[in-house]
């Protein structure tokens, strides 16, 4: 497990600023609230190099826990709004994530996947999680978990055959999530912070994000994971033979969940209504939910409720919320398209007008692909003009 790094003078304080837990507005670099302010730099650190002239190559890779000391290494450096990342190690192997191999995962790491993924351009993704020993994620509020401190959540990114950065959050006991990516060095045995992000990293044509991205999406929940819920755990495992993959049913029977619920949870209706709003429910839902600053400005909601799921699809909070409704911004700024969904007609729905066009203020998801998914795009399709 990881211990105190080179990065992390003071792993467990709050950053200057921070605003705790609230779900509104906040400051500082961690995801304890918003952060307004989205920088332009997307500068980056220039990879291994300034790694290695910040001292920190070698020093660490022995396997979690050993500290560089001594010289402040690359990821002190400011992300655009804060000091993001100063208070997270600054090498991945710091943070407890894998064995000195990097590639076995330690002990008390649980890989787990989401029912319905976030679109990053056709990257494949990992994801793991590990909670503190004894401690259980509060799900009193099952669309809403909480968890404890000291959860770390990590994702990893693959493109192209390269595997080009890992992610990890890991929320503070002052309740605060702090969050950056590592960018993977080219003989792949480390990883290195990087909070200012990199734009087409690694010789592929992904986008490491940088610490004010990270919080645009992640703060729009009341606790900041967004993928490691009851209906996005509610399936059976990937890998059967997987004796570490956490499910909901896992979750449950380990005694992990203080108000466990029953299983399982399943989306009603058709395979293309399941994967429709499933989809809505990963790649919009996150800033379009009614905690999220998203659905304060419009009103439009694509987060699905575990209530929901046990009536018809007709009776979904957000399909009701679209389904031949109005848009709230029509004008000159925005698509032609009045509705949010037009039954029958694309061009009369905003909300294909907006998925299918990348290069406008008003594209959405408005960061964190540049490429239509392809496969959703004929979803849009063929929800928007099935026959009713
Ligand atoms: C475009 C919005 C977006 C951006 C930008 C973004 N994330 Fe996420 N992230 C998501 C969504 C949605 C999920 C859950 C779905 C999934 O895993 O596919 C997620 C999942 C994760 C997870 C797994 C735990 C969880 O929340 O489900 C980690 C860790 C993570 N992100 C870290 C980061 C970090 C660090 C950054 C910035 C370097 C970042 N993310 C930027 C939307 C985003
Ligand atoms: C990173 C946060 C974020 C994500 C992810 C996101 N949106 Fe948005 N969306 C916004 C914000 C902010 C607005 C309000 C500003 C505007 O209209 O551009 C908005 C507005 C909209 C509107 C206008 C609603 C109305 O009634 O006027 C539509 C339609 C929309 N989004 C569709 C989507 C769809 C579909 C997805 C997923 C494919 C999505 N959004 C993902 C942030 C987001």
């Amino acid at each position: 497990m990881s211990a105190a790094t080179a990065c992390s003078p003071d792993a467990s304080a709050p950053p200057a600023g921070a605003a705790g837990t609230g779900g509104g507005a906040g400051t500082g670099g961690s995801i304890a609230g918003g952060s307004a302010a989205v920088g332009g730099s997307v500068a980056g650190l220039g990879g291994g190099g300034t790694a290695a002239g910040g001292g920190s190559a070698g020093a660490a890779t022995g396997g979690g826990g050993a500290s560089a000391g001594g010289a402040p290494s690359a990821c002190h450096e400011a992300g655009p709004s804060g000091p993001l990342t100063t208070r997270l190690p600054c090498l991945l192997s710091e943070t407890g994530l894998y064995g000195a191999d990097m590639t076995t995962l330690a002990g008390g790491v649980h890989p787990y996947s989401p029912s319905f993924e976030l679109w990053s351009d056709g990257a494949d993704k990992k994801r793991w999680v590990s909670l503190p020993a004894g401690s259980k994620i509060d799900t009193t509020d099952i669309d809403y978990w909480s968890f404890p401190a000291g959860t770390k959540l990590w994702k990893e990114f693959t493109r192209d055959g390269v595997r080009v950065e890992t992610r990890l959050m890991q929320k503070q006991s002052s309740g605060a999530w702090y969050a950056v990516a590592y960018q993977w060095r080219a003989d792949q045995r480390e990883a290195d912070a990087v909070p200012n992000g990199v734009k087409d990293a690694s010789g592929t044509p992904h986008d490491v994000p940088n610490g004010d991205d990270c919080l645009t999406c992640h703060s729009q929940m009341p606790d900041k994971a967004l993928g490691f819920s009851a209906i996005q755990l509610s399936h059976a495992k990937q890998d059967p033979s997987s004796a570490l993959e956490w499910t909901l049913e896992t979750l449950v029977k380990d005694g992990l969940l203080t108000t466990p619920p029953a299983l399982p949870f399943t989306v009603p209706g058709t395979a293309l209504d399941r994967d429709f709003f499933g989809y809505l429910h990963s790649n919009c839902g996150h800033c379009h939910n009614p905690k999220g600053t998203a659905n304060t400005q419009t009103g439009l909601d694509l987060w699905l409720k575990v209530a929901d799921l046990a009536g018809p699809v007709t009776g979904f909070s957000v399909y009701q919320g679209i389904f031949d409704r109005d848009i709230v911004w029509l004008d000159a700024e925005h698509p032609n398209a009045p509705k949010r969904i037009a039954p029958g007609s694309l061009a009369d729905s905003a909300m294909y007008q907006r998925f299918v066009e990348k290069a406008h203020t008003w594209s959405m998801p408005p960061l964190g692909t540049e490429v239509v998914d392809p496969a959703a795009k004929k979803l849009f399709e063929d929800w928007i003009t099935a026959p009713r």
